[in-house]
């Protein structure tokens, strides 16, 4: 088949990109600027240079593809990343309309419509589903939390919190609970999909085998670490005091941490089985998915 692969420079695109490539398949990646065209020219891709938010670029992009991946994220963008996540979305619906795309596959963020209070973040990922879904390429909505892997950006935080603090202030907002998925996973899920029969337009919430909170998340990887760290509960840390604490300890701007952290308080674990009734995947525990990150960092 011939895919398009947006989001090759990203967490989950370049892992993906390994993956598609080793099953045979013709790629297509969009890569933003020369420096990124030219890391993913060192695959045997074809590379189209340019912005997603430019309607010439995605047809130049879509045009004699099969199907595409949409791994576009604005989140770590300057200005509203709701706007320009829901203008590329729309495009790109229209766009694969028109080139008769015949399936379309997205990871959103796990979360419950029904919610009264999503955070921004969740909200936008939801609402770039419901438009991808609402065109005529049918679209795989994949609903997922946190991700993890070596490089995940949500990760990587996780990391850079428990190396570098070793006493920890855990506000409310780390006992919620949440159901991570290993990147090696999300990647089966994604690969599977592609051949998936019949395909149209769903939403499948996939989740790793376990619940956690994000306290967990921190204290498992402090275990695998051998970091002995001193955690004290706290009740005033806002998500917004705490998005400034974020950008001290780790490399991301706390704008960044403040757009995470507000999707931190939604509770996000698995509703539905779709994902058991449609794909032949034993997801692994939290604990299993973060070793295999500790190990990829150290193999790196
Ligand atoms: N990582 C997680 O923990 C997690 C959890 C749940 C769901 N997801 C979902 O998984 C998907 C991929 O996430 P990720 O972690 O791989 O994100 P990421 O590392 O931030 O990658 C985002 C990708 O989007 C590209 N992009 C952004 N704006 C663009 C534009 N205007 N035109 C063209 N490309 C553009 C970026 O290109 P540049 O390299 O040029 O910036 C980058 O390749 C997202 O839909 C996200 O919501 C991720």
């Amino acid at each position: 088949m011939r895919i398009l692969l947006t989001g090759a420079t990203g967490f989950v695109g370049s892992q993906l990109l390994r993956e598609l490539l080793s099953l045979g398949h013709k790629l297509v990646c969009l890569a933003r600027n020369d420096a990124c065209a030219k890391r993913l020219s060192a695959n045997p891709v074809d590379v189209i240079v340019g912005d997603a938010r430019d309607d010439s670029v995605l047809t130049k992009a879509i045009s004699g593809c099969d199907a595409a991946y949409y791994l576009i994220h604005s989140m770590a963008s300057d200005g509203d990343f709701r706007d320009n996540d829901r203008a590329i979305a729309e495009n790109f619906a229209r766009i694969a309309g028109e080139e008769n795309l015949q399936r379309v596959i997205y990871v959103s963020g796990l979360a419950n419509e029904d919610e009264p209070n999503l955070s921004k973040h969740l909200a936008s990922r939801l609402e770039v589903g419901r438009i991808l879904r609402s065109g005529k390429a049918p679209c795989i909505e994949f609903r997922a939390a946190m991700i993890i892997g070596n490089e995940s950006i949500s990760f990587r935080m996780v990391k850079h919190l428990c190396h570098r603090l070793p006493i920890m202030l855990c506000p409310k907002w780390l006992s919620t609970v949440t159901q991570p998925l290993a990147a090696s996973d999300l990647i089966q899920y994604l690969v599977q999909a592609m051949t998936l029969k019949p395909f149209h337009s769903q939403v499948v919430e996939i989740g790793g085998r376990d619940q956690a909170t994000y306290n967990d998340i921190l204290r498992t990887y402090c275990d695998q670490m051998n970091l002995k760290r001193i955690m004290i509960p706290v009740p005033f840390l806002t998500p917004k005091l705490s998005s400034y604490w974020l950008a001290l300890v780790t490399p991301e701007t706390a704008e960044v941490g403040r757009r995470m952290i507000d999707g931190l308080r939604n509770p996000t674990f698995v509703r539905s089985d779709s994902a058991s009734r449609l794909f032949d995947i034993q997801p692994k525990s939290v604990s299993e998915a973060i070793a295999d990150a500790i190990a990829e960092n150290e193999a790196d």
